[in-house]
């Protein structure tokens, strides 16, 4: 810990998500501080000073890995660009919190995976939604045998968003974001669907379409079908193109014992030929998922602990994206073992 006993932070891209991140760090502000930020467009890292204070500006981030007094990097950077700030960030010895997804092939999951593991430092991959409250009552449910044998395992994240190729911008593109939306916000409803299910998943079939943003390279939606070793069925429907039906849960698991099911706000459960009940009820407003995903980040580095999600759950949820790619490419059900 470089500063005042805190651990000293500079974040590399200071676009939209990283403004979600600050807040974090100035929730975790008597442990962890911003130090530096790195952006190409420097006044996109300038204009943070205000929420910040004292903070290094560079218009180049591995001049910030080398000469910044740093702890921590946290990489807010478009997708295709991951990769090597990792790498940088593990030679220097920095730790890692980086936004989904972790990397886009499984060649630089190789690379990721040895620069992680040969620097020994801690890499967290920024899963926000896990740090949903209902989310983690939801796992513990299944795992203490509460709903019996899994059958069925659904996660949702559907909206319309409302974009041209302009404000799309690098995401539009299969060069810059690895895919079209199953591997931006379909990001979340996979790590989702592996966090709650307690099996291995085997193998994937999907279906992806491009309903209305026309412009995009890659799909604006997607449907994915994994099968587990357990025999479990996980589906996954993702997408930018409508606005979801109002029945549509955020996830939900079913078992011979009963079924759970959320919108991300309120945890219901119904025993198999009960009535349903709250489980959980966070209130009206939604947890900020950002804040508390970075203050667990904090927390991490200062007890030695492992995050909830690291590299490795980061390689696991890129396989499955990359079998439902496969599998939609080729029109067949991919299993993971031959990906
Ligand atoms: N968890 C979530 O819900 C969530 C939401 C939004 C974004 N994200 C993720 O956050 C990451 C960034 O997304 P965003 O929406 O903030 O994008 P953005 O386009 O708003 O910001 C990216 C920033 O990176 C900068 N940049 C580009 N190349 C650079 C380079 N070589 N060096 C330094 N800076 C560079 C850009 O100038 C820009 O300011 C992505 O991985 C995205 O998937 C996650």
């Amino acid at each position: 810990m470089t500063r005042n006993g805190k651990i000293s932070v500079g974040i590399i891209g200071a676009g939209n998500i990283a403004g979600h991140h600050i807040t974090g760090y100035l929730q975790a502000g008597e442990h962890a501080q911003v130090t530096a930020i790195a952006d190409v467009e420097v006044e996109r890292a300038r204009k943070h000073t205000e929420r910040l204070g004292d903070v290094e500006f560079f218009q180049d981030y591995r001049e910030m890995i080398t000469s910044a007094d740093l702890d921590a990097v946290d990489i807010c950077l478009p997708h295709h660009l991951h990769k090597d700030a990792i790498v940088a960030a593990a030679a220097a010895g920095k730790h890692i919190l980086c936004e989904k997804p972790l990397c886009l092939t499984l060649d630089e999951a190789d690379v990721v995976t040895r620069a992680v593991a040969g620097a020994g430092v801690t890499l967290m991959c920024a899963h926000n939604q896990l740090f949903l409250p209902t989310v983690a009552t939801a796992r513990e449910m299944v795992r203490r045998g509460e709903l019996g044998k899994v059958y069925a395992a659904r996660t949702t994240d559907v909206f319309a968003l409302d974009v041209n190729a302009e404000t799309l911008g690098w995401r539009a593109a299969r060069a810059t974001s690895g895919g079209g939306e199953l591997i931006d916000t379909g990001y979340h409803p996979n790590y989702l669907l592996l966090h709650l299910v307690d099996s291995a998943p085997v193998k994937v079939a999907a279906m992806l379409s491009r309903h209305r943003l026309s412009f995009m390279e890659g799909e604006d939606t997607a449907h994915v079908l994994v099968e587990f070793a357990d025999g479990t069925i996980g589906s996954i429907v993702t997408g930018w193109a409508y606005e979801p039906p109002g029945s549509m849960e955020r996830f939900s698991v079913t078992g011979e014992g009963g079924s759970l099911w959320s919108n991300g706000r309120q945890l219901l459960f119904k025993p198999r030929g009960g009535e349903q009940v709250v489980v959980q009820d966070a209130g009206p407003s939604a947890p900020d998922t950002y804040a508390l995903e970075v203050v667990d980040f904090i927390a991490c580095l200062r007890e030695k602990r492992r995050p909830l999600n690291t590299e490795v759950e980061g390689v696991n949820v890129l396989r499955l994206i990359l079998a439902a790619y496969a599998s939609a490419d080729r029109g067949e059900i991919v299993e993971l073992e031959n990906l």
